[in-house]
């Protein structure tokens, strides 16, 4: 049954998951994230000469986050894996993070073992799981996550923890300050997207309905706000099951927009939703500029400005927004945004194969 954005009641009865309540709480996760890498032994080898973070869907994006984070920050490139095996180049100078929340992803497993085969340096973050186990076993360090929200919930538990260690081997620096503005501008979002909000102050919500019965196309631009565009396609996808799709400036000015001369009945079906930082380049913010007029076929345009106090807290302002949208968006198909059934049926089809 279709819910109305302003019956709170029904959107939490429809929610079995309690994911509203887990993206309530992303303030205090974020908190009690940075807290988790503390107590965590350091790694003694210290000469590495890259960063690897493997995972997949819901633990993968914190590696993303990090990398675009540390595009301009660290002196060394981060590299995101979603795979079963390991570039070429993973070796003992390679600092490895290992994320699974349920730590029973087989390809992150699997990557697991490749990494302690080529002897990296390896810290795993994790509820506990398969990875949990073999990392205690390893005397590999892990970072015990807290249990019982969706992996694509527990994104400070799962990227925070990354900054945090990282800062502790000084290889970032004031990250501490930029976390507390981080979680004080939450805090600031949470009112004004939260469910109890109504829809008339509510731009999650509004967007929601600007989403319904549409094709969500999401555009980023490289090195700022792409790791959000893809974050929103993957929660509509999981939250709302439906169909969503991204890409970043500038890229897609060199193909992507030459796709909007037909057919109409599709291209009236896409809402665009361009993301958009103060730290975008000038010329790709002239860009977007130009873009917009390009793509007059699209049902409509959202333009949305990050906010907040440093990087992080833009980077996940529009991340908060696209989360809540994305309940929202479920919401207005009668969707419980919890159970991803597909992606358990896979995994369990797969258990079958061992
Ligand atoms: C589910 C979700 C998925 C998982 C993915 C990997 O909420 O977001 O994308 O994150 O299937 O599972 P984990 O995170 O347990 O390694």
């Amino acid at each position: 049954m279709r819910v109305d954005l302003d019956d709170v009641q029904a959107l939490h009865d429809l929610d079995s998951m309690g994911m509203l309540g887990a993206a309530w709480n992303l303030p205090e996760q974020c908190e009690q994230a940075w807290s988790l890498a503390q107590d965590l032994p350091l790694p003694q080898v210290r000469d590495w000469r890259q960063i690897l973070v493997t995972g997949l869907g819901g633990s993968a994006i914190g590696g993303d986050l990090l990398r675009v984070f540390a595009g301009d920050k660290l002196g060394i490139p981060v590299l995101v894996n979603r795979d079963y095996t390991l570039p070429w180049f993973v070796d003992r100078n390679t600092l490895v993070f290992a994320v699974s929340y349920s730590g029973n992803t087989e390809e992150t497993l699997n990557a697991y073992d490749a990494a302690r085969e080529r002897g990296a340096t390896i810290v795993a973050i994790t509820t506990g799981g398969q990875l949990g186990r073999r990392a205690a076993a390893d005397g590999v360090p892990v970072v015990r996550v807290p249990r019982g929200i969706a992996p694509r919930s527990a994104t400070g538990y799962l990227f925070i923890p990354m900054v945090a260690l990282l800062e502790r081997l000084g290889m970032f620096f004031g990250m501490r300050a930029e976390v507390e503005g981080l979680v004080a501008h939450l805090r600031e979002l949470r009112r004004r997207y939260g469910s109890e909000t109504p829809v008339r102050n509510n731009p999650a919500k509004q967007l929601a309905l600007n989403l319904q019965n549409r094709l969500p196309v999401i555009w980023g631009v490289a090195g700022t706000t792409e790791v959000v565009a893809q974050r929103w396609k993957g929660q509509f996808n999981e939250n709302a099951k439906a169909p969503a799709y991204w890409n970043v400036f500038p890229e897609l000015n060199h193909n992507e927009v030459v796709g909007f001369g037909q057919p109409e009945e599709i291209l009236d079906r896409i809402w665009l939703v361009l993301l958009q930082d103060e730290a975008d380049h000038p010329r790709v913010k002239l860009r977007m500029k130009i873009t917009r007029d390009m793509v007059k076929k699209a049902a409509g345009i959202t333009e949305v400005q990050s906010s907040g106090p440093n990087g992080l807290a833009r980077v996940y302002s529009l991340i908060y927004l696209g989360d809540y949208a994305s309940m929202y968006l479920a919401a207005l198909a009668g969707i419980d945004p919890g159970p991803v059934r597909v992606i358990d049926y896979l995994k369990n089809e797969l258990a079958k194969h061992k």
